[in-house]
């Protein structure tokens, strides 16, 4: 990629798209977001509105910089709208076949230079960009949520991306975003997943066991680590078909038990208690 990053697409408007687009659309830079369906696309504009407005709530964004930040945002519904993006983001959910088929769709739509990442959590970077037939410029840029708070950025190479990419990847996360990068090789969960969910798992399973009350084990971690929330409201944040995903995808490519999802978790996602976005996970949210 020759110049600076100046148009971003966003595959995605859900929960890290929304969050992503945001973050995007306050540094200034034009977004168009593709979503599946008209519906999908209003309720993305919804998050990111709603996003917006808890900023300038709470005293932190004016209302001239909200109205900027919503003009440079598009919703479309196809697509073919990302043609001329320098550089565009998949932030689908967690499912392979689903990002295998957007990276061939997306691979061939773009200009030459440009540069397709995926903020996925634990899927294989080599895999999709083997898939976008523009291997050398596909790498992984995985964003935290909430997005708009969360200062981490994970950079992702894989064997196949060029120096050049991740080059300029870390000149859009840190300059351009204002965001802290780290680095990590190609391999389910990079650095922060792969500590991270065999914990959330772990407290999963100590309340699948009956060991304590949810409410304690999130207390104990809290009060006694100092973490600003416990692993079941975090599991919720992070919505527990995510979490399931990821630890799947960790567990096929380690074999690693501590990464398997318990079997409370598949039965929660089955019954569609997927945490903070449907109102009910470990715990009640009145304001899904
Ligand atoms: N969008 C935008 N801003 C938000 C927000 C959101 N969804 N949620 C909270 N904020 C902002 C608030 O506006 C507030 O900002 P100011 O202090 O500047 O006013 C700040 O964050 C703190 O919010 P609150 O006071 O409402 O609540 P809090 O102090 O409990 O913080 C939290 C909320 C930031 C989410 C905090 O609890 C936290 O850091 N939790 C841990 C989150 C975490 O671990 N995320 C990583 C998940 S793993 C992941 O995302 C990767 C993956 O692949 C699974």
């Amino acid at each position: 990629m020759a110049d600076p990053v100046t148009r971003v697409g966003l595959v995605g408007g859900g929960q890290m798209g929304a969050g992503i687009l945001e973050v995007n659309a306050r540094a200034g830079l034009e977004v168009v977001c593709v979503e599946v369906s008209a519906h999908a696309a209003r309720s993305a504009e919804q998050r990111l509105t709603a996003s917006l407005e808890r900023a300038v709530s709470r005293g932190k964004l004016d209302a001239e910089d909200r109205d900027d930040a919503l003009a440079r945002v598009r919703f479309e519904i196809d697509l073919h709208a990302l043609a001329g993006c320098d550089l565009v983001i998949e932030a689908a959910s967690e499912d392979e076949a689903l990002k295998l088929d957007l990276f061939g769709r997306i691979g061939r739509l773009l200009d030459e230079d440009a540069v397709l990442v995926s903020n996925t959590s634990s899927i294989p970077i080599v895999k999709l960009g083997a898939a976008s037939g523009r291997a050398d410029r596909v790498m992984g840029v995985h964003f935290f949520n909430p997005a708009p708070v969360m200062q981490l950025v994970e950079l992702i190479p894989s064997l196949t991306t060029s120096p050049q990419t991740l080059d300029a990847m870390r000149s859009y996360v840190s300059e351009r975003l204002g965001k802290q990068p780290i680095e990590a090789t190609d391999r389910a969960g990079f650095v922060v997943n792969s500590l991270l969910v065999p914990y959330l798992l772990s407290a999963i399973r100590m309340f699948e066991a009956g060991y304590a009350s949810a409410a304690d084990i999130d207390k104990g971690m809290v009060m006694g680590c100092g973490h600003p929330m416990g692993p079941l409201t975090l599991s919720d944040l992070i919505g527990l078909d995510t979490v399931r995903a990821i630890g799947a995808s960790m567990y096929g490519e380690f074999k690693e038990p501590l990464y398997s999802p318990p079997p409370l978790l598949d039965r929660m996602v089955e019954a569609g208690l997927l945490g903070k976005k449907a109102g009910h996970g470990f715990f009640r949210y009145a304001d899904a």
